[in-house]
């Protein structure tokens, strides 16, 4: 009767301990792996970035042909009233800044379009490439979104990106920052991007 109480209390602790055993290497192997498999860091791009669009109309009326960055394309060719300008394109090569100001330090510059897509409001559909050529961080930034003028905030979003800026995505916060309507128009933007990478 001792005996037995024995050869069964051991049974139990021998299979307690290679219990144990098994989940401790299962553990180990399981730590090992999850070295293996955890992807290096790669160094990434800033989490936050600003810059400041600064753009200028050529406007026929004054021929402000030394003095422009955008213009727009053909309006629809059609025979009915279009005071939103509903599917015309702007092209766009915008200098950017670091600061709200144009004699601010210099980053690059956007080329894009926009084309407005509403018939009942002034609604801007953004397409752009800000090629960052300078400061501290290098590279291209790629912004989709619609921008509807009467928005104080417009959230754009960022869809891709090269150099510093490798495989970005975000929001881009877009603002008006002044606008002045005398023709030939002009205006300056805000993009505040969170980035993620
Ligand atoms: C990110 O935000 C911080 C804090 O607001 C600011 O100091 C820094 O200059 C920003 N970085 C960039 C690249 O804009
Ligand atoms: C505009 O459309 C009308 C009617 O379809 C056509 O006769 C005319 O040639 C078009 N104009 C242009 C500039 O394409
Ligand atoms: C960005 O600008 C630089 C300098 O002008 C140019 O070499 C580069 O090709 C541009 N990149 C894009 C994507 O436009």
């Amino acid at each position: 009767m001792g005996r037995a109480i024995i050869i069964v209390f051991s049974v139990i602790v021998m299979w307690a301990l290679a219990h144990s055993a098994a989940a401790m290497d299962h553990e180990s192997r399981s730590q090992s792996w999850k070295q293996k498999k955890e992807p290096k860091r790669l160094p990434c791009g800033p989490s936050n970035f600003t810059f400041y669009l600064h753009n200028t109309v050529y406007n026929p009326a004054v021929d402000n042909r030394n003095n422009f960055n955008s213009i727009y394309g053909r309006p629809p060719n059609i025979s009915f009233p279009n005071p939103f300008s509903f599917g015309v394109q702007n092209t766009f090569e915008d200098p950017l800044t670091a600061g709200p100001s144009i004699s601010s330090a210099s980053l690059g510059k956007a080329t894009g379009f926009y084309i407005l897509n509403s018939f009942t409001e002034y609604v801007l559909f953004h397409i752009f490439t800000a090629n960052i050529t300078e400061g501290e961080y290098r590279g291209t930034i790629d912004i989709f979104g619609q921008v509807r003028e009467v928005d104080p905030i417009r959230y754009l979003t960022v869809i891709g990106g090269t150099g510093d800026f490798l495989g970005a995505r975000g929001l881009a916060s877009n603002r008006l920052v002044k606008i002045d309507r005398v023709p030939p128009a002009k205006w300056t933007l805000s993009f505040d991007l969170d980035l993620y990478y």
